[in-house]
């Protein structure tokens, strides 16, 4: 029963195939810039709500679809299902962000978490991505995703939100063993969790490690990079006769872009602090690049939006393997028409790049 896909531009560029014009989704396309979305989540009683609810999770995939010319979906869920489903107690207070009512900070607490079964506790993130591919009727592909070992081990040994990072680091120099522990049970959760959304229709997939950015050149590859390969390693990459795209996003990794498209992933998330045009000579073909407007420019003006527009175009330049995005999430205080200008723009101007 499943469809075939009509708009394949997102998995087309992803595998630097050729493509009419250059695709476009945004990070945390759904979510409380939409005022549909904020009613919902009231309606619903609170964000995790909304993610356990299968039919509720796919009614907030599909609010941007129905504004916007998308190509791609993403599930709405969270990073932090797989630490909640270990037992941390997940819990999001107004304003504070994500905490959790226990940390992880020593090796009895790491070895105590539990081997994560996919089809038991995350049983509603593999209903929702069921439900949304239905819903979808192949019109654009869904992207799974998962963090990154590394990026949640911050939240789960500082118990939530940070500045600096004291836990954590703490943890990393001081018993190395343990982190490593840590973070490879998290890797081999993060692979069972992907290839269950992959086999409940998961299109695509996605590695969040927003937190990467913030390690030493040598603890980053020890830390993030090596489980991130792990995971890469251990995906399902193809199903039912079509590629699974993998895209890694490091954010602030953009000087360690070789050594990412070497783990064996299709393509690569860029924030904005890197120029895309040295971002497409480093990956030298290796990899897709996706990216990498700041999201701050959504507040500008519409002419300068499009400038914007043009100017990464023409950064990344002539040809195959660019996803438009947001070099990181949409802002909550953007205004939806904002974002409506910036995919307009996209549609309009990239097609002369493809000629
Ligand atoms: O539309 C989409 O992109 C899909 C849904 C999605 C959410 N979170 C929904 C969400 C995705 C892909 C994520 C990923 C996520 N979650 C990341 C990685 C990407 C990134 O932003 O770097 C991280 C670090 C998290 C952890 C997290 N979840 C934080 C820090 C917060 C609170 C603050 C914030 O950034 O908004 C959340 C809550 C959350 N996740 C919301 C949404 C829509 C807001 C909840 C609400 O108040 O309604």
């Amino acid at each position: 029963m499943s469809h075939p896909l009509v708009n394949d531009r997102y998995i087309k560029a992803t595998l630097q195939q050729e493509t009419d014009r250059t695709p476009i989704w945004m990070m945390r396309q759904a979510g409380r810039y939409l005022p549909e979305y904020r009613q919902l989540r009231a309606e619903a009683g609170s964000f995790m709500d909304l993610c356990t609810n299968p039919e509720l999770a796919c009614e907030v995939t599909m609010q941007p679809l129905r504004r916007y010319p998308l190509d791609a979906a993403i599930l709405f869920s969270d990073i932090l299902t797989i630490p909640d489903a270990m037992g941390l107690g997940l819990y999001f207070t107004p304003g504070e962000g994500p905490a959790f009512k226990k940390a992880v900070r020593d090796e009895k607490a790491v070895k105590a978490l539990p081997i994560l079964d996919p089809h038991q506790e995350l049983k509603y993130v593999t209903d929702a991505v069921s439900t949304i591919r239905r819903e979808l009727k192949g019109s654009v592909p869904l992207i799974g995703f998962s963090g990154s070992p590394w990026t949640l081990a911050t939240y789960m040994v500082e118990g939530g939100t940070t500045k600096n990072f004291s836990e954590v680091k703490g943890l990393m120099y001081e018993q190395p063993a343990v982190m490593h522990q840590l973070l490879d049970k998290l890797a081999d959760s993060i692979i069972v969790y992907l290839n269950a959304q992959v086999e409940a229709g998961a299109q695509a997939l996605m590695i969040f490690d927003t937190w990467g950015g913030v390690l030493t050149p040598r603890d980053y590859q020890e830390l993030s990079l090596r489980y991130m390969a792990k995971i890469v390693d251990g995906l399902t990459r193809e199903k039912d006769g079509q590629r699974i795209p993998v895209t890694l996003f490091t954010k602030g990794g953009g000087k360690w872009l070789d050594l990412m498209a070497a783990t064996g992933c299709d393509c690569l998330g860029v924030d904005w602090t890197t120029d895309l045009n040295e971002a497409r000579q480093r990956v030298a073909g290796k990899v897709a690049l996706q990216g990498n407007m700041d999201p701050s420019m959504l507040y500008a003006s519409d002419e300068r939006i499009r400038e914007e527009v043009e100017t990464i175009l023409a950064s990344y330049g002539h040809g195959n393997g660019h996803v438009f995005n947001l070099g990181h999430g949409i802002h909550q205080t953007v205004n939806p028409e904002k974002a409506g200008v910036f995919i307009n723009a996209v549609h309009e101007l990239s097609k002369k790049y493809h000629q």
